[in-house]
């Protein structure tokens, strides 16, 4: 391409505004195109830039600048279209537009809801609402800066005081996120010599912590104690650390992890127990401490007690409770922690009344543990698959393949019901399911609808 001497001319003497939207004639346009493609033919000139990028070794070939023939993305895409070849519509990211709670609004629809972790119903309690507005009046909306240099606000030391006291150890630490708090704090804590031993169904943040740790990896089978005892004796000379860690609570399947027997083997070898309570705190134990309540495992036997703000306590956010020179090495060099702005005051003030709450009255604990209770039973006279649920507001049922899970949520939905189906991979195939969170504030008869509902729909 090239530019006439008349048009160079006039981009010079900028009589041609090359980026005016409205060339005024068909001189200036053609001035403008031909500018366009000389600047372009240069530039290809400079830095040749292939049409595509292809990346190609044994079976695998795909564009790198094409996403759509990446094998992920094409599985993914695999993943939206079993959705629709259910002829049903795309049950994620639907708006809330209420708080969500044992209720929820979806397209100004009002809903039973089994899809959220509003376990003792903190979220949306006029307390908690009310310390959540007076901390963004004091302190603002954001910590704006790390914790470490000028985030500190009172509110933080308070929640990690109250924290530590609540579940029976000397200090905690808390985080801005819960999935970030395991893959931060056993991603700095392990190194390439330790090695975890995890239970195979641990929470994605878990595993991504050790991927990120360095630390061998070794998963045993679902709350098999003999199978860890058995790997614990195997390694434990082999490593500098050996870090076991389980959660309280599952959230896929809502059993619990024998911690009684994991804590005897904290006692017989030289192995540190991380535990992950988002799921048991405020859920399980009588007074809602958790599993350590619940197993009656004294606190100070588990080296790490990991949890979530996000849950039964109505906020956002994740802590490590535990021995004091842990949590003070952690609070000064876990990098999701010192490179990263802190909880938000508003949050921080919203989890520390909901524990504040918690502390005063066991009875939503109590109410939470009887419509898990009820809603077993209901399922199981209704001849319902609930996998081995017992003692947590968590409860699969199971129904198999993907699809029949998918359409039974979608004809829930329609009937007033919000629950999610979860299929293959984040559960195993043919062990597709609907799983459902109870909270304190169901009622009876949301449970008696509900467990009717999926009944005549699978009959
Ligand atoms: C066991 C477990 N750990 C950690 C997390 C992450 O917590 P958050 O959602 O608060 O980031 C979750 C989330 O559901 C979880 O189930």
């Amino acid at each position: 391409m090239r530019l006439t001497a008349l048009s160079k001319e006039m981009i010079a003497n900028k009589k041609v505004d090359v980026m005016s939207a409205n060339p005024s004639n068909t001189a200036q346009l053609e001035d403008r195109r031909q500018l366009a493609a000389s600047v372009l033919a240069r530039k290809n000139r400079q830095s040749p830039r292939p049409e595509s990028a292809i990346y190609s070794a044994g079976s695998k070939t795909f564009d790198v600048r094409n996403f759509s023939t990446y094998p992920e993305v094409k599985a993914f895409n695999q993943q939206v279209a079993l959705i629709a070849e259910c002829g049903v519509a795309n049950p994620y990211f639907r708006i809330n537009e209420t708080i969500t709670g044992h209720r929820t609004q979806i397209e100004g629809n009002d809903l039973i809801s089994y899809s959220g972790y509003n376990y003792l119903g903190y979220s949306g309690e006029p307390s908690v609402r009310e310390k959540a507005k007076e901390a963004i009046d004091l302190f603002g909306t954001s910590p704006s800066a790390s914790r470490l240099v000028t985030g500190e606000k009172p509110v933080h030391q308070q929640l990690e005081k109250a924290l530590a006291s609540f579940i029976g150890v000397e200090s905690s630490l808390v985080f801005a996120n819960g999935h970030a708090t395991n893959v931060t704090v056993i991603g700095h804590f392990l190194n390439s010599d330790d090695l975890v031993i995890y239970d195979e169904l641990s929470h994605n943040s878990v595993i991504e912590g050790c991927i990120l740790s360095g630390a061998r990896r070794i998963p045993f089978s679902h709350n098999d104690v003999r199978r860890c005892e058995q790997l614990i004796a195997e390694n434990v000379d082999r490593y500098q650390k050996v870090l076991i860690v389980v959660e309280g609570a599952y959230s896929m399947d809502g059993d619990v992890s024998p911690l009684k027997q994991l804590a005897a083997l904290r006692r017989k070898y030289p192995v540190l127990l991380y535990v992950d309570e988002a799921h048991s705190l405020g859920t399980i134990g009588r007074t809602g401490r958790g599993i350590s309540e619940y197993a009656g495992v004294k606190p100070e036997e588990v080296d790490f007690w990991m949890g979530t703000l996000s849950k039964s306590l109505a906020s956002n956010g994740g802590y490590i409770a535990g021995k004091r020179e842990l949590i003070d090495y952690l609070k000064y060099t876990t990098p999701g922690f010192v490179y990263s702005a802190g909880i938000t005051p508003a949050n921080a003030a919203a989890a520390l009344e909901s524990l504040r709450l918690l502390e005063s009255s066991s009875e939503r604990v109590a109410r939470l543990n009887a419509n898990a209770d009820y809603f077993r039973e209901k399922a199981l006279q209704a001849g319902l698959d609930i996998g081995p649920s017992r003692d947590t507001p968590i409860v699969p049922v199971i129904i198999g393949d993907s699809k029949g899970a998918i359409k039974l949520s979608d004809a829930l939905y329609k009937a007033g019901v919000n629950v999610h189906p979860m299929f293959h991979p984040v559960v195993p195939p043919e062990q597709a399911r609907l799983r459902f969170f109870l909270s304190s504030e169901h009622t009876r008869e949301e449970i008696d609808y509900t467990i009717e509902l999926i009944k005549r729909y699978i009959a």
